[in-house]
């Protein structure tokens, strides 16, 4: 697919099935994601992969934050969370790997996170993969960031679940306008 018309298609696609992205797709997903515009060349990016056995610990560590938040949770919340993960065929987890730097504040790490996020999206698409950017409570629980490897001003910026739509829901026609102010004019 065309670089543009990939920016202009890409949709989130919340029902994903079989296939998920082969190994030389997922090779492609993260030299994308690595091509973040990134100040001072910090690299503050982490990348878990997910899938197979990997979404079934991933299901657990959800399902065991909740517990440990709440002991009270009821066990149809608790399989709930544990079987979140398996609503695609891969995630990929992105981590903002935070430092600290005289010029580069935390946000703009994590800024570079989401745009390497994002860059893994548009990658996808363009392989003709579809997924969804999602984030939620646990990507703020502190088990969950633990068992992830966040610490300090570290973020999970997100959960990209990957694999193929289902179906393939309309791209929404925005009036940019709306958005737009062009200075002096
Ligand atoms: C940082 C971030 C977190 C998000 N978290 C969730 C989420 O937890 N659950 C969800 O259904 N959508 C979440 N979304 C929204 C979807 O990824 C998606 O953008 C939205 O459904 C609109 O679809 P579109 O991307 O095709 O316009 C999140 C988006 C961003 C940028």
């Amino acid at each position: 697919m065309e670089a543009l018309e990939a920016l202009l298609s890409r949709k989130s696609t919340p029902r994903l099935s079989e296939p998920g992205p082969d190994q030389q797709q997922l090779e492609i997903l993260l030299r994308a994601a690595v091509r973040a515009p990134d100040h001072a060349a910090l690299r503050p990016w982490q990348f878990i992969v997910f899938e197979g056995k990997g979404l079934d610990d991933l299901g657990q560590i959800f399902s065991d934050a909740l517990a440990r938040k709440d002991p009270e949770t009821s066990e149809a919340a608790l399989e709930k969370a544990k079987s979140r993960p398996h609503r695609a065929p891969m995630i990929i987890a992105v981590v903002a790997k935070v430092s600290e730097h005289p010029k580069v504040p935390v946000i703009e790490q994590v800024l570079s996170a989401g745009s390497a996020a994002q860059n893994i999206l548009l990658a996808a698409h363009a392989m003709g993969l579809a997924g969804i950017w999602r984030t939620g409570d646990p990507c703020f629980d502190p088990y969950v960031r633990e068992r992830l490897g966040a610490s300090g001003d570290d973020q999970i910026v997100g959960f990209l679940y990957l694999g193929t739509a289902s179906a393939v829901p309309p791209v929404p026609e925005l009036e940019v306008s709306d958005f737009l102010k062009v200075w002096g004019k």
